[in-house]
C-alpha cells in the first residue's frame, strides 16, 4: 500500500508511513506531501507549491532542506520568530505538570495569565479563547450583551457596524460581515443586525452609529487581509470620538496588527487611543498554539454571567503558560522597537524599486504590502521568490504583504530586499 494510493480506513503503520524500511526514514519529498494533502485534504487553501518541515527564527526549510525566509510569519502568528526557546521551553516545562481541566475547576495558570495581561493592556477583564476569530465572535457578543443590558436596546434589535473589507476570520458571523464573495458566497442565510461601512470614512459611520439600536463597531486598525490598507491619519481618533458621542462600544481586531506587529505594542497606540474592547490572537502564542483573548473594562465584562459564554479549552493552562512567555519575549526583546526600525528600514529599500512594477509600498511597522502593476501577476511573483529562497503570499490578485517575523536583523532585511529587487528586476530584463 503506497502513501499515495488512497485514504482508506486504513490504521496500520505501514499504510500510513510507507517510507517506514526496518528502521530506515527518508521522509516524503515536497512533490510527495503536497500530493497527499491533495488527496486527503479538503481544498479549502490554496498553498504556494512549498512543504515545509522545520523552521526557526526568520527560516523555515522545506522537505528537501532548502532555506527560506519567512515574510508571512503565518499571518503575523509568528511575531516573536519560529521556535522561540523561551516559548518552547513554557510550553515543554507546563505540558509536563497540567495541561487542561476546563473552566469547570479553577487551574493555577489562568489568572497568572489574566493579572499579567490586564496590566499590560490597561483594561479590568481578560476572557480567554483559542482562535482570533472566537475573539471576534466572543467581542460581539459581549457587544450584544452591552447593548441590551446597559445601553437598554430593545431585545434582538442590537445592531453591530463594521469596515467594508474587514477579514476576521470564517465563522458564520464572520462571514456575514464580509464583503469578498469568496468568503461568504453560498453560505446564507446571514446574521442579522450586522452593517457596513466604508473604512476610514468618519462621517459614514457617523450615520450609522446615530442609529440607537447601535452598539458596536468592529475595525482592524490598520485592514490586514484586505491588503495592509492603513486609514487616514487621524481615524482611529475620530472613532474613539464618535463611539464616545454615540454610546456605542469600539471594538478594535488587533488580532493582526496587535503584539508589536505595527511598531507598537498595539496598532492602536499610534493614535494613543484605547478601543472599549480589545480582541487579540495569533502571536498571543508566538505561533505555537491557537490563544486569543478579548479584554473590557467590567461595565461590559461582566454583562456576560456564568454559563453564557465559554470553551473547553479557552483559558486552559498551557495555553495560558505559552502566551504569559509570548507577551514577555515581545516586550524584553523590544519586539515593538525593532519592528518599527526594521520597516522604516524595508519600506526604504521597497521605495526604490522601478515603479513600472511596483505601484506602490505601505505599511507600518513589519506589516508591509507592495502592489504589483495588473499585468504582472503577484501568485507568480511569489512563485519566483521562492525560488530565489522567501516565502510571501498575495493577499487580493496584485498585492504581496510582507512581513517577517519581528526578530528578523538588519543584514537581514538587506538580504531579503536585494532578493526582491532581483524578483522584481527579472520581470522587465
Ligand atoms: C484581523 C484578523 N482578525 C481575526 C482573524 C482570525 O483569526 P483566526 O484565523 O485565528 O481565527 C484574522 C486572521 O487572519 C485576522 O487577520
Amino acid at each position: 500500500m503506497s502513501v499515495l494510493s488512497g485514504c482508506k480506513k486504513l490504521y496500520s503503520l505501514k499504510s500510513i508511513y510507507p517510507t517506514i524500511q526496518v528502521g530506515v526514514w527518508r521522509g516524503l519529498s515536497t512533490q510527495e506531501i503536497i500530493a497527499r494533502e491533495d488527496r486527503c485534504g479538503a481544498h479549502n487553501y490554496h498553498p504556494l507549491p512549498v512543504a515545509l518541515t522545520r523552521a526557526k527564527g526568520v527560516f523555515m526549510w522545506d522537505a528537501e532542506g532548502k532555506k527560506y525566509y519567512d515574510f508571512l510569519s503565518a499571518y503575523s502568528a509568528v511575531n516573536q520568530g519560529h521556535c522561540h526557546p523561551r516559548i518552547i521551553g513554557a510550553l515543554k516545562e507546563q505540558a509536563e505538570i497540567l495541561t487542561l481541566t476546563s473552566r469547570a475547576f479553577y487551574n493555577n495558570v489562568l489568572g497568572e495569565l489574566e493579572e499579567y495581561a490586564t496590566n499590560l493592556f490597561g483594561y479590568d477583564k481578560m476572557l480567554a479563547m483559542n482562535t482570533g476569530v472566537e475573539g471576534g465572535e466572543t467581542a460581539i457578543k459581549l457587544a450584544r450583551k452591552w447593548g441590551y443590558k446597559v445601553k437598554k436596546i430593545e431585545q434582538n434589535k442590537a445592531k453591530v457596524v463594521f469596515a467594508k473589507n474587514n477579514f476576521w476570520g470564517r465563522t458564520l458571523a464572520a462571514v456575514s460581515s464580509s464583503t469578498d464573495p469568496t468568503a461568504y458566497g453560498d453560505y446564507g442565510p446571514f446574521m442579522p443586525g450586522f452593517s457596513l461601512v466604508t473604512y476610514s470614512d468618519l462621517a459614514a459611520l457617523e450615520e450609522e452609529l446615530k442609529d440607537p439600536n447601535t452598539c458596536a463597531f468592529m475595525v482592524e486598525p490598520i485592514q490586514g487581509e484586505a491588503g495592509v490598507v492603513l486609514p487616514d491619519d487621524g481615524y482611529l481618533k475620530g472613532v474613539r470620538a464618535l463611539c464616545d458621542k454615540y454610546n456605542v462600544l469600539w471594538i478594535a481586531d488587533e488580532v493582526q496588527t496587535g503584539l508589536c506587529r505595527t511598531g507598537k505594542m498595539l496598532a492602536c497606540d499610534w493614535e494613543n487611543v484605547r478601543p472599549d474592547i480589545l480582541v487579540l490572537g495569533k502571536a498571543l502564542s508566538g505561533g505555537v498554539m491557537p490563544v486569543s483573548a478579548v479584554f473590557a473594562n467590567d461595565e461590559v465584562m461582566l454583562t456576560i454571567r456564568p454559563g453564557e459564554h465559554g470553551s473547553t479549552y479557552g483559558g486552559n493552562p498551557l495555553a495560558c503558560k505559552v502566551a504569559l512567555a509570548s507577551l514577555k519575549v515581545l516586550i524584553d526583546e523590544n519586539l515593538a522597537e525593532k519592528a518599527d526600525r526594521m520597516g522604516t528600514l524595508l519600506r526604504k529599500e521597497l521605495n526604490t524599486l522601478p515603479s513600472s512594477v511596483v505601484k506602490t509600498v505601505r505599511g507600518r511597522g513589519l506589516l508591509n504590502a507592495i502592489v504589483i502593476d495588473e499585468k504582472y501577476d503577484a501568485m507568480k511573483v511569489c512563485l519566483d521568490l521562492k525560488e530565489r529562497g522567501l516565502l510571501a503570499k498575495p493577499t487580493h490578485g496584485d498585492t504581496i504583504r510582507l512581513a517577517p517575523p519581528l526578530v528578523i536583523s538588519e543584514a537581514e532585511i538587506m538580504e531579503c530586499s536585494a532578493i526582491i529587487r532581483d524578483s522584481v528586476l527579472s520581470l522587465i530584463k
